[in-house]
């Protein structure tokens, strides 16, 4: 039997920060995590976190607003407020647990410019910022004695007289499916970037935590906002961080031309990263990439320089393309990256489900709107996870977690497990999610429109018999069945791939990441609107469509 006052699922940035803060505040506290922490996505994020310092000059109000343009004001701003104001803090405090920000000839904490911001606010560990952030949290929780259960998948949420109270989850080291009772469950999974074929995100970002939230009430929000990435690597889709252009790299096309001046005179390679993916995009299809990429160019940095701060990436582009970024322009393209919907909660994490909190790219808060600023998304993660903990404590005094009838959850995810392991389909799991992933990127890509959106439904549906009825499990074994695991991990894609498609073909209009090309306007007068879509008890799909929040920040033209 296992029983914790809060359980945290996901181990990344939010789920760590989160997990610190509820020590701090005394509670008995657990993170279960499908792979070790320090294998969680997080640690793939590459260029830095945001803050607004004043010592530097910066204020919280460029930030925010800095934000609220890059969202197309689509951002809720009393969100944004938030996160912009416990910005400094947030970064400052990371650095004296234990992070080493890379740093300027001053000794001060080193910045750079990143996409869509007036000044450079980024902070940053070399290009890997995220590892270092990963890291240290880590090391923080295990010294404050956190229960880890790793390696264990969470196939769905214990929801006990309206409220939640726990998790079922299969370890997979044994195969054995267990409850975990907890008097509250912070959801902080990450995102769901591999419904998308090719993305930069791991494979292991499924989705699965906004599936286990939708499915048991939550609504989400804005998920046909799908960042696409403006530099990712030709042919494999690796990310090469915007810390390239933050540092002076420039993007041409097949003349040579830097395109940008065309697209965004004012910020040139450093536009809001929807609008740089369209511009790279429309160079291509008109005829002025190079085998469907544009170019990176960094020769001019010199190879010390980029060495020693864009190491990583000269390592990427070497190791897979055999270039030498300080001789040779890279080729790169837009990359499905991010997406900025997700789980809807408040500014403290609340879902509106009793019991059940969000945060990081899982949730949608919404500081990020129809698309996000880069270094923007670690911010999110320790300001939103600390906020989740406060409010999940307060909560955690008012339950108890008494007889909660923790058989009939298990017994119910067994039989659906028995179902998947005992169906002699004619597919493969990993041939349908290709198909389905293919189709996404197709359908709902840098451009769409009701066509291209329609088209990646009917996919989406037809996945969604195929996996009832048609799939096929090879390993029948328990211990480390990953067949099993990428079957229901399979499951969570499609609810998200069914909430993306429903969003998508609701909003009438093109706003940031959501460029239509058959609405090719934004419509502030009809769609200053979030979407938000909900699974009622059978099944039944809704999309409901609340007002932005709009603080002091009117919406203007977005103009770079
Ligand atoms: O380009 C990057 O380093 C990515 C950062 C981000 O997505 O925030």
């Amino acid at each position: 039997m296992y029983d914790h006052d809060l359980l945290i699922v996901g181990a990344g940035l939010a789920g760590l920060r989160c997990a610190v803060e509820a020590q701090r505040l005394g509670l008995d506290v657990a993170v279960i995590t499908k792979v070790h922490p320090v294998r969680s996505h997080s640690n793939a994020a590459q260029g830095g976190i945001n803050a607004p310092l004043t010592d530097r000059g910066d204020d919280w109000k460029g930030h925010a607003l800095d934000t609220i343009k890059g969202s197309d004001y689509l951002a809720d701003q009393d969100a944004v407020e938030i996160m912009s104001q416990e910005a400094g803090e947030a970064v400052l405090e990371l650095e004296r647990m234990g992070v080493i920000f890379s740093r300027g000839d001053d000794g001060k904490l080193g910045t750079r410019r990143f996409g869509g911001q007036k000044v450079a606010r980024t902070f940053f560990v070399g290009a890997i910022t995220g590892s270092a952030l990963l890291h240290v949290l880590y090391e923080q929780s295990l010294k404050m004695g956190l229960t880890v259960y790793e390696e264990w998948f969470v196939t769905s949420l214990i929801k006990h007289e309206g409220a939640v109270k726990g998790v079922v989850a299969l370890d997979l080291k044994t195969g054995e499916l267990e409850s975990i009772t907890a008097k509250s469950v912070v959801i902080a999974a990450g995102g769901a970037g591999r419904v998308f074929e090719p993305s930069t995100n791991a494979l292991i970002c499924t989705g699965d935590g906004l599936s286990l939230a939708w499915n048991n009430g939550a609504g989400l929000m804005d998920m046909e906002m799908i960042q696409y990435h403006p530099t990712t690597l030709a042919r494999t889709g690796i990310l090469l961080s915007e810390a390239a252009r933050g540092e002076g790299a420039y993007l041409l096309n097949s003349d040579g031309d830097r395109f940008m001046e065309k697209y965004a005179p004012d910020y040139m390679e450093l536009a809001s990263r929807d609008v740089v993916s369209r511009a790279e995009q429309t160079e291509i299809n008109e005829g002025r990439g190079i085998d469907g990429n544009v170019l990176l160019d960094l020769r001019h940095l010199g190879k010390e320089f980029i060495e020693t701060r864009l190491g990583y990436l000269q390592e990427v582009s070497v190791e897979f393309l055999g270039i030498d970024m300080s001789e040779k322009p890279v080729p790169i393209r837009p990359g499905m990256h991010y997406i900025m919907g997700g789980i809807k909660t408040d500014v403290d994490g609340e879902t509106g489900v009793p019991g059940l909190y969000a945060a990081g790219e899982c949730a949608n808060v919404s500081v990020h709107g129809a698309n996000r600023l880069g270094a923007n998304s670690l911010l999110d993660t320790v300001v939103f996870g600390r906020r989740s903990a406060e409010k999940a404590s307060d909560y955690v005094k008012t339950v108890s977690n008494e007889d909660i009838p923790t058989k009939e959850f298990v017994d119910k995810d067994l039989k659906r497990i028995k179902s998947i392991m005992e169906t002699e389909g004619k597919f493969r799991v990993s041939e349908v999610r290709n198909e389905m992933a293919v189709a996404m990127t197709k359908g709902i890509g840098v451009f769409r429109d009701q066509k291209s959106m329609e088209y990646a439904k009917s996919v989406v549906d037809k996945t969604k018999i195929k996996y009832r009825d048609s799939i096929r499990i090879d390993n029948k074994g328990k211990v480390y069945n990953t067949d099993l695991l990428f079957a229901l991990e399979l499951g969570n894609m499609i609810d998200c791939a069914e909430s993306i498609v429903h969003g998508a073909l609701t909003r009438k209009e093109s706003r940031g990441a959501h460029f239509r090309t058959d609405l090719t306007e934004r419509n502030d007068k009809d769609w200053l609107k979030h979407t938000l879509v909900i699974k009622d008890l059978e099944g039944e799909i809704t999309v409901k469509t609340p007002d932005v929040s709009i603080t002091q920040w009117q919406p203007v033209e977005r103009v770079y």
